[in-house]
């Protein structure tokens, strides 16, 4: 198998010499942001989007930026390109840089800035016929608003998914539905999709924002209002959205069938709204 190419620090190079030190904080702290964006008929997917939400991550963390938004962007769309992709993903990190173990920031900080793509099918997602979600607690940090490197809540959320034979994690406080281990959740009722609203709570999920943008051709009403996991059980329709899924439908939490167990009609439009922009787009 051919090792693709990354990107890291301004160089395009083999996978195998993509490496960052064991100082970088990163490694050490999880002291770094990131994102993900779809690529979708070969090309970047809300591209834009993704590095105004990366630039206020680092904002947030007071990272200094290495490299202009445009050449970024220029980037990750290059190892799309060159990775051959039709449909994936494309990743990208910056990090606070290699210094000496030292909680607060060195004063000289060079960031670490890398990307890297890889294929996934996502028009014609294996998901796309209904997943499993299983319920955990929401045991992450007040500032979820940013999107951090430092993962290990969603990593733990994520493999209990796995060993309940879930795809994805439907995290909650106290009952009350916060978001998927890498996705913003929805539920359906009556005709109606509900998705909590914006705070330092959850991911502003780029997914989720197309989502609100697309619902009248969709012919959905959205109501942002948070819910819980009973309401979730209760509900017609449940589905997830991120740019690795795009919009999937929840057909199962644990045990527990939702509706009739299969795509919902509400579901099945907002899937076709988000489907047909992403072509609009990047045709
Ligand atoms: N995760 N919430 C969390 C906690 C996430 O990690 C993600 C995305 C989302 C959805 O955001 P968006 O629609 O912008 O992808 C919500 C990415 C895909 C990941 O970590 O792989």
């Amino acid at each position: 198998m051919s090792l693709r190419t990354c990107w890291i620090n301004g160089s395009y190079v083999s996978e195998a010499d993509a490496t960052v030190s064991i100082f970088d904080r990163s490694v050490l702290f999880g002291d770094g942001v990131y994102e993900v964006a779809a690529v979708f008929n070969g090309r970047l997917l809300d591209a834009d989007r993704h590095l105004v939400r990366l630039e206020r991550s680092m904002r947030e963390i007071a990272l200094p930026s290495a490299y202009p938004v445009a050449q970024l962007e220029a980037v990750m769309q290059e190892l799309a390109t060159r990775g051959g992709l039709t449909e994936g993903l494309v990743y990208l990190q910056v990090t606070r840089g290699a210094a000496e173990r030292d909680f607060a920031f060195p004063e000289q900080v060079t960031p670490t800035v890398f990307a890297f793509a890889r294929p996934k099918r996502l028009s014609d997602d294996p998901n796309a016929s209904g997943v499993r979600v299983h319920v955990v607690p929401d045991i992450r940090w007040q500032r979820c608003d940013i999107k951090s490197t430092a993962m290990l809540a969603q990593v733990l959320a994520k493999q209990a998914a796995r060993q309940a034979g879930a795809f994805e994690a439907m995290m909650h406080e106290d009952g009350l539905v916060t978001e998927g281990g890498s996705s913003n959740l929805w539920i359906v009722r009556d005709g109606v999709a509900y998705t909590r609203p914006l705070s330092n709570d959850i991911l502003a999920g780029i997914t989720r924002h197309v989502c609100l943008e697309v619902a009248d051709d969709a012919a959905v009403p959205v109501v942002q209002r948070a819910f819980t996991v009973d309401q979730a059980r209760a509900a017609d329709e449940c589905f997830i959205t991120s740019a690795t899924s795009f919009v999937l439908p929840i057909t199962s939490i644990d045990s527990h069938v939702v509706g009739t167990g299969a795509m919902g009609p509400v579901t099945s439009r907002m899937r076709a709204a988000y489907l047909a922009r992403a072509e609009r787009l990047t045709r």
